[in-house]
């Protein structure tokens, strides 16, 4: 007897769209998945647009209004990828439906909405996931293994970043990531930053936060040379100090010139410490703090990290951006088809929305505030 079959819903078919639709077509052909999914719909925001995406992505039926796609009897899952200030009225429309929702990060554009869309969920008993895919790569796990061990010693210290250059340009127009609702570096990858320093060493207590906008106007849109203030931060720096007391530094950073896709971070222990950079993001550095080793050792992605062997028997083949969604989407089919949970779920990004929120509040008080 065959598979049976989960219907996919997805919304958006820009960068993040195409990235979902192929995690989609390809998790049965590399997981041992309990039901295959079909990709049933998707919807973008003309009919146009929908067609011809659903088209090169492989979508069975295609729509201009989203609502239409929510309802279909036959989406179980909603795949949202459009701009964050639609991530909220579609959410509650599927939740309301009784769909499971795969959400692209951040969850929304404020916390108190990301809230309301928790408890929506939660109440509704709705299996959420959002899109924090850098949790995935099987180095990050193998290094909060590493330090739930006590293999690096107590933890001492923290230093994160998410520096990318894809606004360092002035010309780089307004978009979705600049809306004063819920845009900004911050919120855009600082958001990533964020649910990775919570993943490896918990919750924050308290930050501190100095936001800068180097760029004071940008172009309006695409279509022209005039131009509009930007009111969100090209850059933030914030100190941190996590409730076990661990300090540390934090930086989003979307005008890094030079910098393509360093979502990194190093953390020290009595014992050893351990680094990491996602532009090598096979490779986890590792001190054991052995006498006369002194310098980080190479460990290299391989099969003995899971779910690495999914994909290549052999290491050093490396994974790439792409596989990482891809496990995503093999944890969210799991959750959905029951007897496990996933995560990151909403409440969760919840809480990451409320880190992004505190910052901005302490860049515009001068004070450190409290989580
Ligand atoms: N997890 C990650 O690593 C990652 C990376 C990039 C973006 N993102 C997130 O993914 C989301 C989308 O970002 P992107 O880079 O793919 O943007 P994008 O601009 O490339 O794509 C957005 C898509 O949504 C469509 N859209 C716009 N309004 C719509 C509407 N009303 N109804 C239906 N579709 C609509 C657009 O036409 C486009 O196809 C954002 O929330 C962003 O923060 C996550």
């Amino acid at each position: 007897m065959g598979k049976s079959e989960i219907g996919i819903g997805l919304v958006g078919s820009g960068f993040m769209g195409r990235c979902h639709a192929n995690a989609f077509r390809s998790v049965s052909g590399l997981f041992d998945v309990q039901a295959e999914p079909r990709l049933r719909v998707l919807a973008d925001i003309n009919d146009e647009i929908a067609r011809d995406a659903a088209q090169t992505l492989g979508f069975e039926q295609s729509t201009g209004d989203w609502a239409t796609l929510v309802n279909d009897k036959g989406v179980d899952i909603v795949a949202i990828t459009a701009p964050n200030i639609f991530h909220a009225p579609i959410a509650f429309a599927a939740i309301k439906a009784g769909k499971t929702v795969y959400c692209e990060k951040p969850l929304s554009t404020t916390a108190a909405i990301a809230l309301e869309m928790t408890q929506a969920a939660e109440a509704a008993g709705i299996v959420t996931m959002v899109g924090f895919n850098f949790q995935r790569n099987p180095m990050i796990k193998l290094a909060r293994e590493i330090i739930t061990s006590g293999e690096i010693g107590e933890v001492t210290g923290f230093r994160g970043r998410h520096a990318e250059n894809y606004m360092f340009d002035p010309n780089v127009p307004h978009s979705f990531r600049t809306d004063i609702q819920g845009g900004g570096a911050l919120a855009d990858i600082g958001s990533h930053i964020i649910s990775m320093a919570r993943y490896l060493l918990g919750p924050m207590a308290e930050v501190q936060a100095d936001c800068r906008t180097i760029h004071p106007t940008r172009p309006k849109s695409h279509r022209t040379t005039e131009r509009a203030a930007v009111e969100v931060d090209d850059m933030t720096h914030a100190l941190v100090r996590f409730q076990s007391g661990v300090s540390g530094s934090l930086e989003a950073n979307w005008a890094a010139t030079a910098r393509t896709m360093d979502l990194s971070w190093e953390i020290t222990g009595t014992k050893g410490a351990l680094a990491f950079t996602q532009e090598r993001m096979n490779e986890l550095a590792f001190w054991s703090g052995q006498p006369g080793r002194s310098g980080y050792t190479k460990i290299e992605a391989g099969p003995a990290h899971p779910p690495y062997g999914q994909f290549c028997p052999a290491p050093g083949h490396h994974l790439g951006f792409n596989d990482l969604k891809v496990i995503e989407v093999a944890e969210l089919l799991a959750a959905h088809s029951g007897g496990v949970t996933c995560g990151p779920d909403f409440r969760e990004a919840y809480e990451v929305q409320r880190t992004v929120e505190a910052m901005q509040q302490s860049h515009a008080s001068r004070q450190w505030v409290c989580l």
